[in-house]
């Protein structure tokens, strides 16, 4: 079994991270966490992007030598890895010598077949995007559009890498490679691209624009391009490790799918005898308060201080629960507070302390085996079951928010149940039928607790191991079969109380 491979795309270090990358990283770790679930042996690597002008810019501002500046703020990206949950087996930095190296050796390999050459190249560049612009990116009026920033014309001398000797072989890839973009529909954009024939593809500056990159192996006065460097971190982080490349997913943002992840590295990859990845998955963008997220306007959401306030499944929950893979989604307060009310404190939080304090009331604290079981408890059971038919294909499909919705309409069937049940009026009755199913609607509870709370854990990892906690239990490492309805809890011993999503102290 070929190990599942999965990455994020790396981020830029010019800047704290923010929800934008926060999501990618929690995306990500739920498609790891769910397939190391399924049985896969998994990869999962992340990183930093390190090199090119704009952080040079920036730590010029600063006035601090780029690797210093660098080492400041990656350490920012670990620490949100470590605060988000993520389960990453590597973070590579771009400054690390084990990517240089590779990144060296791909560009003399490509060098020595020819496949890069230098060549004059005048044209309009793009300070703010580090390239250089053609004629059709200009706004009707003739000016720039705004994110490019600044544009000068400059004439430099270059080096190029053939592109467009490969635009044929990455058509047919991606017309035999179904699978190749996810979702779908975004392959029409990456084939609209390469309807126009391709320019070959600039991957170098002169060192005296820009210094801080891995110089050119064949010419020390240049240093390679952004994309060159940051796209070989995918395979720079495994070369030494047998059997993981090709990757089997890498996640990013649409912004950076064409022409980067689509047509660049795939076509790099096959110039150098490597496969391409199997899979792109492209996420949507969040928007915060239905504008684009900017630090200098406030409207900004730093994933650490939310973590803080609101512990990290909440963030998870709601960025899984809220954007469909793919498309783009809001992120709002009033619309977190809705969710994290309404379907963790008191959905699936509410089942949690019923269960607790009601087996404490009536069954000192332990859970009993059931009885026969009745309509009420048949029909809960057969709820899960197609809840467990529905949810698992949706996952495997990254339709995440629709699992988690199916998931949490579970946990209501199961307050639903107990409601019908009354165990608090079942208590009261010292008749054997009513104190036998007493007995069975708390091992009923217990049991559909444990169950909803384990098709949660990919996203909720935290919270799932606190309820286990609490029902005294340990779970297997076998998670399919943990999804098994068998009153495995029968005689654990229940925690007295669990308080896992308080209300929030004020409302910010
Ligand atoms: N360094 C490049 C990627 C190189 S990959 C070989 C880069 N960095 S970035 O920091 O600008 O973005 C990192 C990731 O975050 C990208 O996948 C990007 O799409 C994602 N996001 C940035 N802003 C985002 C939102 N507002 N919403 C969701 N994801 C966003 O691009």
């Amino acid at each position: 079994m070929k190990t599942f491979y999965i990455t994020t795309a790396i981020d830029y270090v010019n800047g704290s991270p923010h929800l934008g990358h926060a999501y990618e990283k929690v995306l990500t770790d739920v498609i790891a966490r769910f397939r190391r679930m399924m049985g896969d042996e998994v990869y999962f690597l992340t990183g930093t992007d390190e090199h090119g002008q704009k952080i040079q810019q920036s730590a010029r501002a600063r006035g601090v030598e780029p690797q210093a500046f660098v080492d400041q703020i990656a350490p920012e990206f670990q620490q949100l890895c470590a605060r988000l949950g993520i389960s990453n087996d590597d973070f590579i930095r771009t400054t690390e010598p084990r990517h240089q190296r590779v990144v060296s050796q791909l560009l003399q390999q490509l060098f020595d077949k020819g496949e890069i050459y230098r060549a004059e190249y005048q044209g309009y560049y793009s300070t703010r995007q580090e390239q250089f612009l053609q004629e059709k990116d200009r706004n009707e009026d003739g000016t720039w559009p705004e994110i490019f920033g600044e544009v000068t014309q400059i004439t430099e001398s270059n080096y190029f890498f053939k592109l467009g000797a490969y635009q044929q072989w990455l058509i047919d890839h991606i017309k035999s490679h179904p699978d190749f973009i996810f979702p779908r529909y975004r392959a029409k954009q990456v084939l609209e691209f390469l309807s126009e024939p391709l320019n070959d593809l600039c991957i170098s500056r002169p060192k005296d624009r820009l210094a801080w990159g891995i110089p050119l192996p064949f010419d020390p006065d240049f240093v390679t391009y952004v994309w060159f460097d940051a796209l070989t971190n995918y395979y720079s982080a495994v070369a030494d490790k047998p059997g993981l490349w090709p990757a089997s997913f890498h996640v990013i943002g649409k912004d950076i799918l064409v022409p980067p992840h689509a047509v660049y590295w795939p076509i790099m990859l096959q110039a150098c005898g490597l496969a391409a990845p199997q899979s792109i998955l492209a996420h949507g963008w969040w928007s915060i308060n239905g504008a684009k997220m900017s630090k200098s306007t406030g409207n900004f959401v730093d994933p650490i201080e939310f973590v803080d306030q609101f512990g990290v499944d909440a963030l998870r929950y709601f960025l899984i629960r809220e954007m469909s893979v793919g498309q783009d989604s809001d992120f709002s307060m009033e619309q977190f507070l809705v969710r994290y009310n309404s379907e963790l404190a008191n959905n699936l939080g509410n089942l949690v302390n019923r269960t607790l304090n009601m087996t404490n009331r009536f069954a000192d604290a332990s859970i009993p085996s059931p009885g026969e079981l009745g309509e009420a408890e048949k029909s809960l059971q057969q709820a899960w079951s197609q809840t467990r038919e529905e949810v698992l294909p949706l996952f495997e499909k990254f339709q995440f928010n629709m699992g988690l919705e199916k998931a949490l309409q579970f946990v209501t069937a199961t307050n639903a149940y107990i409601e019908q049940r009354a165990p608090w009026k079942l208590g009261k009755s010292e008749a054997p039928a009513d104190q036998a199913l007493l007995r069975t609607s708390l091992a009923t509870m217990a049991e559909a607790l444990r169950l909803g709370a384990t098709l949660l854990q990919a996203v909720t990892p935290g919270s799932v191991d606190k309820i286990r906690g609490v029902l005294g239990y340990t779970a297997t490492a076998d998670w399919p079969s943990e999804l098994n309805w068998d009153y495995r809890l029968s005689g654990n011993p229940v925690a007295k109380e669990c308080i896992l999503f308080p209300r929030p102290e004020k409302k910010p």
